[in-house]
């Protein structure tokens, strides 16, 4: 028994933050931005807006696509790093506004990696038949905590979410193999000191904290190690994979790794000169607009994969049929 991908559904804020509009608040330059990340972009929440309200707009568009309604959904697991509250979770959120009232309900932690990890997490539930429909969603709203004058990170990240309704199928498509890894000696590269149990009072900041250039490192280094051992896993080379959707981080790291790879341009999907780096989101929000485009066909071989804090990274095998 395999986890298929059974719909697939995304939302994003309404609000365009250009490349200029931050060069009122930080010394840059659209052409800096541009060559050095290939973010031209980003989308950017409302004060109303949380994290959830993008969630449950990709939730209910995934469910629609997939015809499954949601008293069906046994599962809800939310990738996300930017939850509404510290507790309850997003998934609990979800789970009570969409009427899933047979679903269990749970967040998992790890940032950009998020939507790999909840998702791996998601098929090993079917696959091992403790359920048959699991709502797998990266959602993130990290425009919310950025330091606007720090220009090494709020030029980066964008607002979004991302859903996919995975269901049990036996007909050899669905997720073929998943890999996840952890570098938590690593986990002060990229971090948000303030707001947790070390610093309730939010003393050390709210704010992203990144050494660029590790993370830059990390993000070369697991991101050809992700894709070269999960299709390892799946016992798939990596001349038949259709398309590749890696985090949409930036686009140096994505050409590096293509590069290195041998992966041709055309295989490899990017969104991010839209939508800057929406973490959780990034890949599910991918998924569906390469979808929307026409470029996944049934049958095809797709590799999700991407890094975040933690450090983590994760990927996916998806034999593709809708
Ligand atoms: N605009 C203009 N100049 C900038 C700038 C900006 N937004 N940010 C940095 N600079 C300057 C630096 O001050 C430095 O100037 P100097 O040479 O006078 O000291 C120069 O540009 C080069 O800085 P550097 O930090 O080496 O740039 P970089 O090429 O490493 O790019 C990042 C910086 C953040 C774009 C890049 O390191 C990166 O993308 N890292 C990965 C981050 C990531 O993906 N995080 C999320 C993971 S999920």
């Amino acid at each position: 028994m395999k986890a298929r991908i059974a719909g697939v559904g995304s939302k994003i804020p309404e609000k365009i933050v250009t490349n200029n509009d931050l060069t009122k608040t930080v010394d840059t330059s659209d052409e800096w931005i541009k060559t050095r990340t290939g973010i031209a972009e980003r989308r950017v929440s409302d004060e109303k807006t949380a994290t959830s309200d993008l969630a449950i707009a990709a939730a209910q568009k995934a469910l629609a696509s997939a015809k499954i309604s949601p008293e069906e959904i046994d599962l809800i697991i939310v990738g996300t790093t930017s939850p509404d509250y510290l507790f309850p979770s997003i998934a609990c959120i979800l789970q009570n506004k969409l009427g899933a009232k047979n679903a269990a309900a749970f967040d998992v932690s790890a940032a950009c990696s998020g939507f790999n990890y909840a998702l791996t997490v998601g098929s090993n539930f079917i696959e091992n038949k403790t359920y048959k429909n699991v709502l797998v969603v990266g959602a993130d709203t990290l425009t919310k905590y950025l330091d606007w004058h720090d220009r090494g990170t709020c030029i980066l990240f964008g607002d979004g979410a991302g859903a996919v309704v995975l269901t049990a199928a036996d007909d050899g498509s669905g997720i073929l193999a998943s890999w996840l890894k952890a570098e938590g000696h690593l986990g002060h590269h990229l971090i948000m000191p303030g707001g947790g149990s070390r610093d309730p009072e939010e003393k050390k900041g709210r704010f992203i904290t990144m050494d660029g250039k590790e993370v830059f490192k990390f993000a070369v280094r697991v991101l050809e190690e992700s894709i070269a051992e999960v299709l390892k896993k799946a016992n798939i080379e990596l001349k038949d994979v259709n398309l590749f959707i890696p985090h949409q981080a930036n686009i140096r790291i994505i050409d590096h790794v293509a590069k290195k790879m041998g992966l041709p341009k055309e295989k490899v999907y990017v969104n991010l000169q839209k939508y800057g780096n929406t973490s959780a989101a990034s890949i599910p929000l991918a998924l569906d607009e390469a979808l929307a485009d026409g470029k996944i066909k049934n049958n095809d071989i797709i590799v999700l994969s991407g890094f975040g804090a933690g450090l983590t990274c994760g990927a996916n095998v998806i034999k593709w049929r809708i």
